[in-house]
């Protein structure tokens, strides 16, 4: 079975349910070999995910990681969402009794791209696609630009079963960082459809993984949390809950890293990211942009709360 034939078709459906997991999303691949993967991934060297080494194995595994990572995982090891923010979130990507206004803008999202269910890019320094959306479903006044689209930090909100396509970073260094929920990271040899698969791992709020131009630049990212009674997928593109994942990233472009970094395989910046289109399995190109700003956002959950 292909991708294509359960695209929303009730025979696909149908398929989709007696269908193998090699055959489905996000990883089209079987328990075991995902099993294999996440043994791979712990042995990885240097090492995919970043932590406190507690043994003469973690720490020898990770002396190899950049200094230029390092700096960024260090800066970010502290940082947490509050209870609050974590349940604000929550509500805005609730279905009933009130449709939240995440929920709203993933409900948009699916018209522009339906090859994958969506996630929600949040530009911690830049304005989103959507703030003007975000302004008016809650009577908020306009508060001035704030810089571009070209965010370094962008903070993403994942749905639970929702997941990207397979993706690169444009030649930047970077950091992904759990906030709350957790994350399935796939990292890939290269950026092609059936590429094979470096490891696979689940970050937990506090842990981090990270990237380069020449390592760990390819991956995908899924949310496994409960996405309801229906499997969530090409055909059915969003999910029935609000339970969800949030993760920090953080792109340097070549010259903004310190000299010590990797030398980039292939020169680009944050602007544009690479892509497989999950449907056609062919590789495009993204204008990376944002779909909310932090500060319209933060003003949605504040007023949230307190309501
Ligand atoms: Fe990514």
């Amino acid at each position: 079975m292909t991708v294509t034939s359960t695209r929303r078709t009730s025979s696909g459906k149908a398929a989709e349910r007696t269908a193998s997991p090699e055959s489905l999303p996000p990883f089209y691949a079987s328990k075991e070999k995902q099993r294999e993967l996440r043994i791979q991934s712990a042995h990885l060297s240097p090492a995919l995910i970043i932590s406190q080494p507690t043994s003469f194995d973690e720490y020898v595994r990770q002396l190899m990681v950049p200094a230029s990572v390092m700096d960024l995982a260090n800066k970010a090891s502290d940082i947490r969402f509050s209870a609050w923010e974590i349940e604000a979130i929550r509500m805005e990507l609730e279905l009933k009794p009130r449709k939240g206004l995440l929920r709203k803008i993933l409900e948009e999202k699916i018209n522009d791209d339906d090859s994958h269910p969506p996630y929600i890019r949040v530009a911690c320094t830049g304005k989103g696609k959507y703030d003007s959306m975000a302004r008016k479903h809650y009577g908020l006044l306009p508060d001035g630009d704030h810089a571009d689209a070209g965010s370094p930090a962008v903070l993403e909100i994942w749905p639970a079963q929702h997941y990207s396509p397979m993706h690169s970073h444009g030649g930047t260094t970077g950091i992904i960082y759990c906030l709350t929920g957790q994350i399935d990271v796939m990292a890939y040899e290269e950026l092609r459809w059936g590429a094979t698969e470096l490891g696979l791992l689940t970050l937990t709020p506090g842990q981090c993984a990270w990237l380069a131009a020449d390592k760990f630049g390819v991956h995908k990212v899924y949310c496994p949390m409960d996405g309801g009674s229906k499997p969530v997928g090409p055909w059915n593109l969003l999910n029935e809950t609000s339970d969800y994942a949030a993760t920090f990233h953080v792109y340097l472009n070549e010259e903004e890293t310190v000299p010590d970094t990797y030398v980039p395989a292939e020169l680009g910046t944050r602007d544009v990211f690479e892509y497989v289109h999950e449907i056609e399995h062919d590789r495009r190109k993204f204008a990376t942009y944002s779909d909310l700003s932090w500060h319209v956002l933060r003003r949605v959950l504040a007023k949230n709360s307190s309501t």
